[in-house]
């Protein structure tokens, strides 16, 4: 089962999707959930966009919610540098629920920098990620995924 959160361009819903059609995971798009029963599940994908150097905090909250004792998990994340290390917090609050952290994966997702910010480097951040996710983000998602599901 995957929880996510992508509001800005579905860049991050791309991923959620790809997961979805290679192994039928049921998709829940937390902007818009009812309430869901998660123990007939054993293995839970929680992914988001970076928005200001977070993960939403609506997926927080869900988290916070939740029982997660003993259960497989897994983060993932879009952001204009696509860099692993905003998925750490959330994978820092899972383990304190008693999750175990199977892996955390980010990629880069485009994003238009002028649209929220004058910023030169953001600017110059937003043109590198222009076209991502890309067929090889999308290749390297299956891969991380597939070694996951091994695993378990
Ligand atoms: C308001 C806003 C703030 C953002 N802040 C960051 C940021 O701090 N760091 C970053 O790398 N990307 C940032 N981005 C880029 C997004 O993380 C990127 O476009 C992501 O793929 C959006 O995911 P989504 O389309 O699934 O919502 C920001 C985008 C928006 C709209």
């Amino acid at each position: 089962m995957i929880f996510y959160y992508s509001t800005y361009r579905k860049n991050t819903e791309k991923i959620a999707q790809l997961f979805a059609e290679k192994y039928g995971c049921k998709l829940i798009d937390i902007s818009n959930m009812d309430y869901v029963n998660i123990n007939d599940y054993d293995l839970i994908g929680f992914g988001s966009g970076v928005y200001r150097e977070n993960l939403s905090p609506k997926l927080f909250r869900l988290v916070e919610k939740m029982d997660l004792k003993n259960k497989n998990v897994f983060v993932f994340s879009t952001s204009g540098v696509g860099m692993k290390f905003y998925n750490n917090k959330l994978v820092k609050l899972l383990k304190s629920k008693g999750a175990i952290n199977k892996g955390s994966f980010a990629c880069k997702g485009s994003f238009d920098a002028s649209e929220f910010s004058n910023n030169k480097i953001f600017s110059f951040i937003g043109k590198l990620s222009q076209g991502h996710p890309n067929n090889r983000d999308l290749k390297n998602a299956e891969e991380f995924f597939n070694n996951i599901v091994k695993s378990i």
